[in-house]
C-alpha cells in the first residue's frame, strides 16, 4: 500500500467527524450516524481506490451506504483492499455529547480482516510491553498479575477499561476484588483497547464484552501499535449464530489473536475525535471554519501520528453538502 494513502483516508475519519459534530448533545442517534455515513460515503468517491467493505454499516439490505460487501472506488486499482468502517463509534456518545466518540477507518490488504459478524464479543487487551502476557482463558487475577509484572507495576495500580454493563458485574467485582482500578465507560471500548497502546494514556488493559465489529478494528489498532488483543465471539442467541454461520464461522467457541482479527503487514489505522475524549479532542466549529484531531496509525512501520487540522468547510463543497453547519434539526428522530 502507499503510505501516502494514509493521509488520504485521514479526510476521510476528519469528513465523517466533522458531519457527526453538528449533532452532539441533541439526542439523536441516527441523525448523527446518518450524517456521518453519508459525508464518508461521499470523500470515498473522490479516491481512486479498490476496497470492499467488510465491516461497514450491516448487510446490504439495511444499510444504503457503506454496506458489507459494498466495493469503493473504480474496482480496477491496486492492491485491492479490504475497508472497515466505523463512522460514529459510540453513537449514543454523541447524541449525548459525552466524551470520546471516534470516527474509524481501517484499511488493510484485500482478505486481511475478519469479516466479524454484528454480535457480541468477549476481549481483553492490553499494549506492547505487556503483550504475550495474557490470556482470555485465564482468571482475571491471573491476567492483572501477569501484566502488572509486565508493566513493572503492583496490581493495585493497573488501571483497566470496561464497559459499564450489568453483563460485567463478575468482571468488575473481580477486578476490584484483586485490587486494581477500573475506569468504567458508558459507550466506546475501540477507544478503550486504543488507550492500552499508548504509554502514556494511564490505561493498563481492556477486558469485558463488546461488540464484535469494534474487536476487529482495535485489533487494526493494536497491530500498528505493537500490543495483543485476543477475543471470542459471545452470540446471545441462535440468530447471532446463525450470523456468524453466514459468514463462514464454523467454530463458534474459536480464540481469536491479534493477528487473525487483523491479517497482513500492511495495516493503516485512523480515528478522528468527535467528541472531546482521552485519546483525541473532539471538533471545534467557529464561523465556516472547523478544527479536528487526528491518527494515524501504520503497521508497518509502527509510526503514530497525531495529526491536527484546521478546516475552511466553505471551500470543500465536494465533501460537505453546504448545511453541515446548520442541519435540520427539525428532521430529528428520537432514538
Ligand atoms: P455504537 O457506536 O455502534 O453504538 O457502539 C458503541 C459501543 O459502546 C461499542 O464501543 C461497544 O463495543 C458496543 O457498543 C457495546 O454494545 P452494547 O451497548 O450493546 O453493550
Amino acid at each position: 500500500m502507499d503510505r501516502q494513502l494514509g493521509f488520504d483516508f485521514v479526510r476521510v475519519t476528519e469528513t465523517a467527524a466533522l458531519a457527526a459534530a453538528p449533532w452532539m448533545g441533541k439526542g439523536c442517534k441516527n441523525c448523527v450516524d446518518g450524517a456521518a455515513v453519508d459525508c464518508m460515503r461521499n470523500i470515498f468517491d473522490t479516491m481512486g481506490i479498490n476496497g470492499t467493505v467488510v465491516i461497514g454499516e450491516g448487510e446490504k439490505d439495511e444499510a444504503p451506504h457503506l454496506y458489507i460487501g459494498e466495493v469503493i472506488g473504480d474496482g480496477s486499482a491496486q492492491p485491492q483492499l479490504d475497508i472497515a468502517v466505523d463512522p460514529v463509534e459510540g453513537t449514543s456518545l454523541v447524541a449525548k455529547g459525552l466524551p470520546n466518540a471516534l470516527a474509524v477507518l481501517v484499511v488493510a490488504e484485500r482478505h486481511s480482516l475478519m469479516k466479524a459478524p454484528d454480535t457480541y464479543m468477549e476481549k481483553i487487551a492490553v499494549g506492547p510491553k505487556a503483550k504475550g502476557e495474557i490470556n482470555l482463558d485465564a482468571s482475571v487475577e491471573d491476567n492483572l498479575r501477569a501484566t502488572a509484572g509486565a508493566l513493572n507495576k503492583s496490581v493495585k495500580d493497573l488501571t483497566i477499561v470496561v464497559l459499564d454493563r450489568p453483563r460485567h458485574k463478575k468482571l468488575i467485582n473481580d477486578i476490584r476484588s484483586i485490587g486494581a482500578r477500573i475506569k468504567l465507560i458508558s459507550d466506546g471500548d475501540v477507544a478503550g483497547g486504543i488507550a492500552t497502546g499508548l504509554s502514556d494514556s494511564g490505561v493498563d488493559m481492556m477486558m469485558g464484552i463488546g461488540g464484535a465489529t469494534e474487536g476487529v478494528l482495535t485489533a487494526a489498532a493494536l497491530r500498528c501499535m505493537g500490543g495483543e488483543i485476543q477475543a471470542r465471539l459471545k452470540p446471545r442467541n441462535e440468530k447471532d449464530r446463525q450470523k456468524a454461520k453466514d459468514l463462514g464461522i464454523e467454530n463458534i467457541d474459536k480464540l481469536y489473536f491479534t493477528k487473525e482479527l487483523a491479517q497482513g503487514d500492511d495495516i493503516i489505522f485512523v480515528a478522528t475525535g468527535i467528541t472531546d475524549g482521552d485519546l483525541l479532542k473532539g471538533i471545534r466549529y467557529s464561523t465556516n471554519s472547523a478544527s479536528s484531531h487526528t491518527m494515524l496509525l501504520r503497521s508497518k512501520t509502527g509510526t503514530i501520528r497525531f495529526i491536527k487540522t484546521y478546516h475552511t468547510i466553505t471551500r470543500k463543497p465536494e465533501y460537505f453538502p453546504k448545511d453541515i453547519f446548520n442541519p435540520d434539526f427539525s428532521k430529528m428522530i428520537n432514538g
